[in-house]
C-alpha cells in the first residue's frame, strides 16, 4: 500500500513538473495581455515634460528594483585593485593585455574579480566592450597564460571540469564567442570576467559570492544573482573609470543570455554605461513576459530562483499581474542607445518578443528627443534594424557570433565613430 501511494505521489510531483515547465511555442495559443505605457505614471496619468521623465523613470526603476531584480544593498567599503599581469604585445602584437583583481573584503569574507583587458595598439583610448563570461578568461582566448578562475565553477564534461576547478582544458573554448582580433583589429578594447567571481551560480541561499558581503538582512526584495552580476559589472567599471589606458566615456556593456540580463539590468542601474547590448537575453532580458511564449516567469523562477528577488516569483503563472514589462527595462536606458538580438531558433528566448520590447520601448526614446525604431515588423533575418534602439534576428541557434559581433561593431563604430586600422 505505501509503494503504491509513494507511486502515485512521484507519479503526481511529474505531472505538475510538466504542466509547470509545457512551453508554448504557438502564437495562437498566447493570452491576450495588454502592457504597461512607459509615459504614464503609477496612478495613470499621462507624463508631459522632460522633468515628469525624471520622475516616472523612477517609479519605474523601483517597480523593476522591488518585483523583479531585488534591490542592491549600497556599496560603500573600499575596492582594492592588485595589477596581475601586464603583456605590451599581446595576441602577436595586435593588442596591449592587462590582467586585474579587484578585491571587496568584510571581515574574513572576500570576494575578488579578476578582469582581462585587451587594448588595441593602434588606437588608443577607443570604445570598449565590457562584459562577462561563462567560464573563467582562459576560456575566452587561446592565449596560454592567461589566468584561469580559482572561484567555482559549474561542472561541464566539453570543459572536462568534474570537480567545480577550471582546468586547462577550457582554454580557448568560448573564443567562437570572443572574435578578439575582429574586435581588436577594429580598434575596440575588451574587459571581461568569470561571471561567478562575483555569484557563483548556483541556489546556495545567497551564503557565497557577494551577496553576504553587502547583506545586513534579507527579505522579498532582495537582490538576486542577477542583480548581483549586475553590481559587479559596475565595480569594473569603477576600475575602467581609473585607468588611463580607457576612455570611461566609450563603454558598451554586452552580455550573452543570463548575461545579456544582467548586462540590461546594469545598463538600467549605471548611467556611465554609454551603450548597452543584449544577445539572446530571453525571459527576465528583452522578451516581453506577458506574452507567454517559451521560457516564462514561472519556469524561469522554478529553474533558477536564485537568479531574481522572491517577489518575482508572485507573477509565476500570473504575468499579467506584472506591474511592468520587460520594454519598460529598455526604457530605462533611455537616451543612451540599446541593441537587442535574437537568434531564429532561440524559442526558448522568444526572438518575437525580444523584438516587441524595442517596439515598445520607443516611445520613450521619441520622448526623449531620441529617433524612432525603425521597425513595426520583425526585420528578415541578418537584415539589422538600427536606431537608438537597433536590433537584429540571424539564422541558428541561442550564442553569440561573429555576425552578432559584427553588428554591434558597426553599431558602435559608427556611434563613437571610430576609424577602423
Ligand atoms: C537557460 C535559461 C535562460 C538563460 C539561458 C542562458 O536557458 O532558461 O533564461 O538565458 O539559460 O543563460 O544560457
Amino acid at each position: 500500500m505505501k509503494a503504491i501511494l509513494f507511486l502515485l505521489l512521484i507519479a503526481s510531483q511529474l505531472l505538475s513538473f510538466a504542466q509547470k515547465f509545457e512551453a508554448n511555442y504557438d502564437e495562437a495559443k498566447m493570452p491576450a495581455y495588454s502592457l504597461p505605457d512607459p509615459l504614464k505614471f503609477n496612478d495613470g496619468s499621462q507624463i508631459v515634460g522632460k522633468k515628469d521623465w525624471t520622475r516616472r523613470r523612477s517609479e519605474l526603476y523601483k517597480i523593476f528594483e522591488t518585483e523583479v531584480f531585488g534591490v542592491t544593498p549600497d556599496w560603500k567599503g573600499a575596492l582594492e585593485v592588485t595589477k596581475l599581469s601586464l603583456k605590451e604585445d599581446a595576441l602577436n602584437g595586435l593588442a596591449k593585455r592587462k590582467e586585474v583583481r579587484l578585491e571587496f573584503k568584510k571581515g574574513e569574507q572576500k570576494v575578488a574579480i579578476t578582469v582581462l583587458i585587451y587594448l588595441p595598439k593602434k588606437s588608443k583610448k577607443g570604445p570598449l566592450f565590457v562584459g562577462y563570461n561563462f567560464d573563467g578568461n582562459h576560456t575566452t582566448t587561446t592565449e596560454a597564460d592567461v589566468l584561469k578562475p580559482d572561484s567555482w565553477v559549474a561542472n561541464n564534461k566539453e570543459l572536462g571540469i568534474t570537480d567545480h576547478r577550471a582546468n586547462e582544458a577550457g582554454r580557448g573554448k568560448s573564443s567562437s564567442g570572443w572574435p578578439l582580433k575582429e574586435i581588436l583589429k577594429r580598434g575596440f578594447g575588451v574587459a571581461t570576467a568569470y561571471y561567478g567571481d562575483v555569484d557563483p551560480d548556483f541556489n546556495d541561499g545567497f551564503k557565497d559570492g557577494i551577496h553576504p558581503l553587502l547583506d545586513t538582512k534579507r527579505d522579498s526584495t532582495s537582490w538576486g544573482s542577477i542583480a548581483a552580476w549586475s553590481w559587479g559589472l559596475s565595480r569594473i567599471m569603477d576600475y575602467l573609470t581609473n585607468d588611463k589606458d580607457v576612455n570611461a566615456k566609450k563603454i558598451i556593456v554586452i552580455g550573452h543570455s543570463r548575461l545579456g540580463k544582467a548586462s540590461l539590468w546594469a545598463g538600467a542601474s549605471d548611467p556611465r554605461f554609454a551603450m548597452v547590448i543584449a544577445n539572446n537575453s530571453g525571459c527576465g532580458g528583452a522578451a516581453l513576459s506577458k506574452r507567454i511564449y517559451g521560457e516564462t516567469v514561472g519556469s524561469i523562477n522554478s529553474a533558477f530562483p536564485h537568479w531574481f528577488c522572491d517577489n518575482f516569483k508572485k507573477y509565476n503563472r500570473r504575468e499579467d499581474l506584472l506591474p511592468i514589462d520587460q520594454h519598460e527595462l529598455l526604457a530605462l536606458i533611455a537616451p543612451r542607445p540599446v541593441y537587442i538580438a535574437s537568434a531564429q531558433d532561440d524559442k526558448w528566448a522568444d526572438p518575437k518578443g525580444e523584438f516587441l520590447s524595442c517596439v515598445y520601448a520607443s516611445p520613450v526614446y521619441e520622448f526623449l528627443g531620441g529617433k524612432k525604431f525603425p521597425a513595426m515588423e520583425m526585420p528578415p533575418l541578418n537584415t539589422p534594424a538600427i536606431g537608438d534602439i537597433s536590433y537584429h534576428i540571424r539564422p541558428g541557434k541561442h550564442d553569440i557570433t561573429l555576425y552578432d559581433w559584427n553588428c554591434y561593431m558597426d553599431f558602435a563604430s559608427s556611434y563613437f565613430r571610430v576609424k577602423t586600422n
